[in-house]
């Protein structure tokens, strides 16, 4: 194949893959070979300057800024539609096109009325010449350089029978997954986000550097058609544009239908209105639009709306309310999310009177103050949240939000560890809120390991109030147990021989077991092993503990935090008054496997992988979760996998459980 032919070859294929992925949802090939053929095409491009065209995948993102404030004139103006609020101005609509169109019954094309932007993309000879926004439906701006950046628009149509000259009209809207993901962003950087998706894709459009715009995922369904030369070329029904729409590689949903009169139209917005909440981007209503091009032509305008198409709205997923107050909440983890108070309003057809804030930075880059006028948001089965206030209707007297210090359920102090956003409750052994959590983390295998204690259980007995910390499990009696739900008395007393067999443990279970923010499994071996004891650890100073081994600031102001909290002193001291016998356990480190690395995989015969974890360990050897060059041994079982295979084509070593136990042996002689 000749350089041009090839260069040819790989346009088709880059565009014939960017359609799979992002119009059809469909990828045919993995992203690093898409990689290379998007290199390969650059380096001819390289060489050969002169042979790029403006259907070419890499030059979706220019270096030029966009012509924002140039105007384009729509040469078949950009109107709007008349919008239907009830069923009866939908049921007066269909009557109004029967009796124009002197007909008994009609056909409509019924569709989705996506919550973005209008946008005219001009085609000529199937190339993507110019986008447009629709302005005041005369003229708009331009904002092609902005426009190829989206990956769903084809620079160039597939196959031929396109008209010369197209203006395809459609909405560019954010999905909510690209909306989530961009204000997570801007959150990370404390920087403002955007109240939703429809203005998130909008601030995206109007930038002036398509490389920003670029960054944001936009997405494009067409629905209508401006200009069309040669005239005869446009499809007879609105149904078949959006066909040949779909037949020439542009996104058009897959949500439309035909249906026949008025009885059609309001099953497809009931079927919608069912929908609506599992879209995965926002709708405001359903349009309906008589099929049929000369149809449309006969019924023709009134002032600046189509009298043969109408938008039937859905209930608006946000409205206005004021704030009476502002309260936290604790959940069961500790995050204390403040909440605002609301006025009852209806939102998205439920009535909303709370609705969360996140948290205390999101109050403050919000700037909701107690008595504001906010704007609250109610999509599908998402949290009502507040979205923002409207400044010029806040009361002289409206209060800022002073977050709490003590945590509202327990009365523990609140804290906010160093570059978290979330504030918690450090009463964790004993915040009511955080009880079950509690209960469930301190009984779980490496910790306690209190078998049968399991969440139905540990429910039940919280709910029941006959345990509300960890210490009063080791007061439980055989009738407490007996009489609970799902337990028969030989479970009972099975639970019982576990809780009591919990009480002779190590201490690094136990520590780990208490639940302490950012101390896992390996942080609590470090500090069993450096203090010894419970009381000396109760006794630690931060500077005692930065001398642990991994122990960093956060760790450290974590573990201050929680032992200065008198809540949760008070529950381990009744543990250790319940008789805990908590050893240090001996080290039996084999200095041979010091420093070694171990991938654990596959079932091994006699011994479950974390059995082999804590042998290892304790040992003295790293358990790492995936090989690598650096891996000393694989220990395979029955049924190893993938990492089996790497293993093999690193060349690391790959043993069985027998050499294992055997290089564990050769340690403790
Ligand atoms: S047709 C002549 N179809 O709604 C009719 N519009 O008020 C032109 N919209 O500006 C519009 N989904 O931004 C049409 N399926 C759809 C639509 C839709 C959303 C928006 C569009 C337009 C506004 C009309």
């Amino acid at each position: 194949m000749t350089d041009s032919a090839r260069y040819a070859w790989l346009k088709d294929e880059l565009a014939r893959l960017d359609h799979a992925y992002y119009v059809l949802d469909d990828p045919i090939l993995p992203d690093i070979e898409y990689d290379q053929f998007y290199r390969e095409l650059i380096a001819i491009e390289q060489s050969h300057p002169d042979w790029v065209t403006l259907d070419s995948p890499s030059q979706r993102v220019s270096g030029q800024a966009n012509n924002l404030f140039t105007e384009v004139k729509h040469v078949v103006p950009m109107l709007s539609l008349n919008n239907a609020l009830e069923n009866d101005e939908a049921i007066a609509f269909d009557r109004r096109c029967r009796e124009g169109l002197e007909l008994p019954e009609i056909n409509y094309a019924a569709e989705l009325k996506f919550d973005g932007l209008a946008i005219s993309l001009r085609y000529e000879n199937g190339i993507l010449m110019q986008a447009a926004t629709r302005g005041d439906g005369f003229s708009g701006e331009d904002v092609t350089a902005n426009i190829r950046t989206i990956k769903a628009i084809p620079l160039k149509l597939k196959g031929s029978h396109f008209p010369e000259v197209m203006d395809v009209r459609g909405e560019v809207f954010m999905s909510h997954k690209d909306f989530n993901a961009l204000n997570q962003q801007a959150i990370d950087k404390s920087e403002k986000t955007f109240a939703n998706p429809r203005n998130a894709a909008a601030g995206s459009l109007r930038q002036l550097d398509p490389k920003v715009t670029a960054q944001r995922t936009l997405s494009f369904y067409a629905y209508g058609i401006g200009q069309c030369e040669p005239p005869q070329q446009m499809p007879q029904s609105h149904s078949q544009l959006l066909d040949a729409y779909q037949q020439w590689g542009l996104p058009v949903c897959e949500h439309r239908a035909v249906v026949k009169g008025i009885d059609g139209l309001i099953s497809f917005y009931e079927k919608v209105g069912q929908l609506r909440d599992q879209l995965p981007y926002d709708i405001d209503g359903v349009v309906y639009k008589v099929n049929s091009r000369e149809q449309q032509e006969d019924l023709g305008f009134v002032s600046r709306a189509p009298r043969f198409a109408v938008a039937h709205k859905f209930p608006a997923q946000e409205a206005l309310t004021t704030v009476l107050g502002i309260d936290v909440q604790v959940g069961r983890t500790g995050a204390i999310t403040p909440v605002a108070r609301l006025a009852p309003v209806v939102v998205g057809g439920v009535t909303v009177t709370n609705a969360t804030l996140h948290n205390e930075d999101e109050v403050r880059r919000k700037d909701i103050h107690i008595g504001d006028t906010v704007v609250v948001r109610r999509a599908g089965d998402v949290i009502p949240e507040v979205v923002s206030a409207i400044l010029e209707k806040r009361p002289v007297a409206a209060a800022s939000f002073i977050m709490p210090t003590e945590c509202p359920v327990c009365g523990s102090h609140i804290e906010k560890l160093e570059g978290e956003a979330i504030a918690r409750c450090s009463g964790g052994l004993f915040c009511p809120a955080q009880r079950k959590q509690a209960l469930l983390h301190f009984a779980q295998r490496r910790a306690m390991d209190i078998e049968g204690l399991g969440e139905k259980i540990v429910d039940q007995l919280v709910d029941l109030q006959i345990v509300r910390t960890p210490a009063d499990l080791y007061q439980l009696g055989l009738m407490a147990l007996a009489n609970l739900e799902r337990m028969g008395e030989k479970s009972a007393e099975n639970l019982l021989v576990a809780i009591q067999k919990s009480r002779s443990n190590t201490l690094a279970r136990f520590i780990f077991a208490l639940g302490i923010r950012h101390v896992g499994e390996s942080t609590a071996k470090d500090l069993a092993k450096y203090f010894g004891s419970i009381e000396a650890l109760m006794d630690a100073k931060e500077e005692d503990l930065l001398q642990v081994n991994d122990v960093g600031p956060v760790v450290a102001k974590s573990l201050i935090g929680f032992l200065q909290e008198s809540h949760n002193r008070e529950v381990i001291e009744q543990l250790l008054a319940a008789g805990l016998q908590l050893e240090v356990e001996q080290s039996q480190i084999n200095p041979a496997l010091v420093g070694k690395t171990f991938v654990l995989t596959g079932t091994l015969p006699t011994m479950s992988r974390d059995q082999a974890k804590v042998l290892l360990e304790n040992a003295g050897a790293k358990v790492a979760g995936s090989v690598s060059a650096k891996t000393s041994y694989v220990v395979a079982g029955e049924e190893a996998g993938s990492k089996l295979e790497k293993a093999q084509q690193l060349g690391v070593p790959v043993i069985d459980e027998a050499e294992l136990l055997k290089l564990l042996n050769s340690s403790s002689n």
